[in-house]
């Protein structure tokens, strides 16, 4: 067993901590939000998800940039999430087309051919993401079709056969009309489907279908689903980073993430192939988002492309006039936010949609993961125009691989990311330490211990605990840390390892989550001096803590015992300090995970609150104290 004594120097403050060091990063990656956050539940709504990525060719299976980066593509289906069913001596068929557009820029349609339908049932039915899960409730649903087939009957469907809810959709004519009707339900079921049965011979020609909850998070018309919009707000996160990560990039300058496309009916939305092998809906768009941000006191964090594709992917490098669309782009994203209605059309654009007021736009990132000459060009533009038009944004250069050279002299925050195995972030932690104190901040924007870590397992979550110690006791130049990547359907992980997973209803957050949310719901305002001493024979026990003072007065004391061995551990707490909590996030085993079928194997624990306990191998302890009797143990 190792032993460890700390001592808290409680007149010696060593920095301040920034109010907004927590926060969260979200990137459409792993259906985080299609099939995921987003609470609509038919998968290809607009039925555009075959579509070729934006500005690629196709060849057997894979889709290749003009720069020649390859995306596996493959085209065997070309109605994902779409089945036609047909019993008795009905005859159907359903196909996609063009034809006669509603919206040109969203041309795809499902054509649905019935015949001999007093004879049998000709049927569509969508699979949603992996099943849909309903609960009690009511769900809108939105068909928006032409055709000769007058009416349809909606239905929602268990995987045993049982109706759980329907609708008939009547009024279905020869030109386009949104038709909207409620499906009420009266029971949970998941792995259910939405059926619609062509209600006579004919044809149907259908442009968008949606089924969509009424209860969603706030209430939201276009909102979230509660129980994952949940489990980030409980992050209490100060500022919330959108869109990415490498989807603000693209694979070429073509599917670049481009917020005005993102506005408006979600019907008229032709969404964009996202980068991690699907075509996202962009139902949670730029507007979306910025509510979602007020909706959980976060402070909205706008990454902007500046005119170059994915280096990682064979950049494509904008040309002068498309690099000055990127920027014009930029700025009206920027108006959108925190405009003036009478002045920018953009901020109308915002008020019109029900937000006259300006939402909590706060940071501006300029590029993701981008380096070298080409960004430094396009960035010195962007950061001149930006900071002159807008002067109250704090803004971030990207140092991508973290290694400070030859950045832009004129930025507020460097955004450092690492993606590193739970070790390295123990030799990481005198890292900021050797920075220089000159005025300049660090923001560590994507942070995971995501290589042999399983999926995220204990281990990992101590030693993002101790480097999470190490930036906090850094704040003067550490400003802001976001762990990345936030969101995971278990059934499309893109990412080895995502701080919160989920499928149908159920989520859960890794063992990072639970340290995460304990270290940002006790958030030091003034870093204390502190100094730690290990008794560990082989010096294996990597053990972190810091000590600050809460802005209501609460000391306290984060300790990760990254260490595969027990560490009994004394804290001097400073006189006229009572230990008033004590809570604890460990595991039986470094490697144990939560999952699906065990969420909450590893969690917060609230232990009795001492000065000196016994930590677990790799547990990760925040120890509250409060101004009282100290009984020194
Ligand atoms: O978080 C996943 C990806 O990691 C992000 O899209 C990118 O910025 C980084 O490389």
């Amino acid at each position: 067993m190792n032993r460890a004594q700390m001592d808290i120097f409680e007149n010696q403050q060593i920095c301040e901590l920034s109010p907004d060091f927590y926060g969260v990063f979200y990137e459409e990656i792993n259906h985080a939000g299609d099939g995921g956050l987003y609470a609509e539940l038919v998968r290809n709504r607009n039925f555009m998800d075959a579509r070729l990525p934006e500005h690629t060719a196709w060849y057997q299976g894979r889709a290749v940039t003009e720069n020649g980066h390859v995306e596996p593509w493959p085209m065997d289906d070309p109605l994902p999430g779409w089945r036609l069913h047909v019993t008795g001596h009905a005859k159907g068929e359903m196909q996609g087309t063009t034809q006669s557009p509603r919206n040109e820029r969203v041309p795809n349609q499902l054509k649905l051919t019935a015949s001999q339908t007093d004879c049998g049932e000709v049927t569509v039915y969508n699979t949603g993401y992996w099943g849909m899960t309903v609960h009690p409730g009511t769900y809108r649903l939105t068909v928006i079709a032409r055709g000769t087939i007058s009416s349809v009957r909606a239905f929602v469907e268990t995987p045993y056969g049982e109706t759980a809810a329907e609708a008939q959709v009547s009024g279905i004519g020869e030109s386009f009309s949104k038709i909207e009707t409620t499906l009420t339900v009266s029971r949970r079921a998941s792995g259910c489907r939405l059926g619609l049965t062509a209600g006579c011979d004919g044809v149907l020609m259908l442009d968008f279908v949606s089924l969509f909850p009424k209860d969603t998070f706030w209430a939201r018309e276009n909102g979230m689903k509660p129980h994952i919009a949940q489990m980030i707000a409980d992050l209490s996160p100060s500022f919330f980073r959108f869109p990415g990560g490498c989807i603000v990039e693209g694979i070429n300058l073509s599917n670049a993430f481009s917020f005005a496309d993102t506005l408006g009916p979600v019907e008229d939305r032709p969404g964009k192939y996202n980068l991690w092998g699907y075509r996202r809906t962009d139902g949670i768009g730029y507007h979306e988002y910025l509510t979602f941000c007020e909706d959980i006191g976060a402070k909205a964090m706008y990454v902007v492309n500046c005119g170059m594709s994915c280096q990682a992917r064979q950049a494509e490098y904008g040309t002068k006039e498309q690099v000055e669309s990127f920027l014009q782009e930029a700025i009206h994203a920027i108006e959108y936010a925190i405009g003036d209605p009478n002045t920018s059309v953009w901020a109308a654009r915002r008020a019109e949609a029900g937000h006259p007021e300006p939402f909590p736009l706060a940071y501006v990132e300029i590029g993701n993961e981008n380096w070298g000459d080409e960004y430094l060009a396009r960035y010195g533009l962007f950061i001149d125009t930006l900071k002159q038009r807008f002067p109250s944004l704090v803004y971030i250069i990207n140092d991508y691989g973290a290694q400070r050279s030859d950045v832009h002299p004129e930025y507020d925050l460097i955004d450092e990311h690492f993606y590193v195995t739970p070790e390295r972030f123990l030799v990481m932690t005198d890292r900021y330490d050797r920075y220089p104190r000159n005025g300049k901040g660090v923001y560590v924007g994507e942070y995971a211990a995501n290589q042999e870590a399983g999926r995220g397992n204990m281990a990992a979550a101590c030693a993002e605990a101790a480097f999470l110690i190490h930036m906090e006791e850094n704040g003067d130049v550490v400003k802001m840390a976001s762990y990345a990547p936030l969101l995971c359907h278990v059934n499309d992980r893109k990412w080895p390892v995502n701080l919160i997973c989920f499928a149908d209803d159920h989520v859960f957050g890794i063992p990072s989550y639970h340290v995460q949310k304990l270290f940002s719901n006790n958030r030091p305002q003034t870093m204390l001096k502190t100094s730690f001493s290990v008794d560990s024979f082989t010096g294996e026990a990597q053990i972190r803590a810091n000590a600050g003072v809460a802005k209501d007065g609460t000391l306290i004391i984060k300790i990760a015992n990254f260490s595969r061995e027990e560490t009994e551990i004394c804290v001097n707490v400073p006189d006229g300090y009572a230990p008033a909590g004590l809570y604890a996030v460990f595991a039986e085993m470094p490697e144990t995970e939560n999952s699906v079928e065990e969420p909450q194997r590893v969690s917060v624990c609230t232990c009795s609150a001492s000065a000196s306990f016994l930590m677990k191998p790799y547990g990760v302890y925040v120890l509250t104290c409060v101004r009282g009797t100290a009984e020194k143990m």
